[in-house]
């Protein structure tokens, strides 16, 4: 059994990465509009990402015996008008999700919970790429953007994204 403040932040965090993937399902609709098939594939695939985050939540949950209680999903809310909106505001997001991945860590910490701080481990690690992802999303988009060409390029790298699954997997 966990704890039931670690086992809640645990499901809640089932509902925050389902949202996430919402979102960034989102930021692929406005880009595929704008006409950017590129981008608009990197964050589709992003939000499958989001999507095995959310499942690999739930299947610890599940492993640990513990009830898995989904939570609604809440709407995307992010003002998109620019072709780096929804850049500035994934970092944003993927900086409050460390923050909540950090509070969940805290929480076991408090209790002694090795083993959900050590499932916890891939998630601190993934953050880290995940937000110098988002970082290098904005960077690209300053520096080249700006011209049609650079922006053309920018689409044809990020079309090549493909989707990977997770290195963690839980038996
Ligand atoms: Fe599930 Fe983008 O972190």
């Amino acid at each position: 059994m966990l704890n039931s403040k670690v086992a809640q932040l645990l499901n809640e965090q089932i509902t925050k990465e389902l949202y996430s993937a919402y979102l960034y399902l989102d930021f692929s609709v406005f880009y595929e509009a704008q006409g950017l098939d590129g981008y608009a594939n990197w964050y589709m695939i992003q939000a499958q990402e989001e999507r095995d985050h959310a499942m690999l939540f739930m299947k610890y949950l599940q492993m640990c015996g513990e009830k898995v209680s989904l939570g609604a999903i809440d709407k995307p809310d992010k003002v998109l008008n620019t072709l780096m909106d929804p850049l500035v505001a994934g970092l944003e997001h993927e900086q409050y999700v460390t923050s909540l991945i950090n509070d969940i860590y805290a929480a076991a910490y408090d209790v002694k919970d090795f083993r959900t701080m050590q499932f916890l481990d891939w998630f601190v690690k993934e953050q880290l790429e995940e937000e110098k992802n988002a970082d290098d999303l904005i960077k690209k988009m300053e520096l080249f953007g700006g011209d049609s060409k650079g922006l053309y390029s920018l689409d044809a790298e990020y079309a090549a994204r493909i989707y990977t699954a997770p290195s963690l997997v839980l038996d």
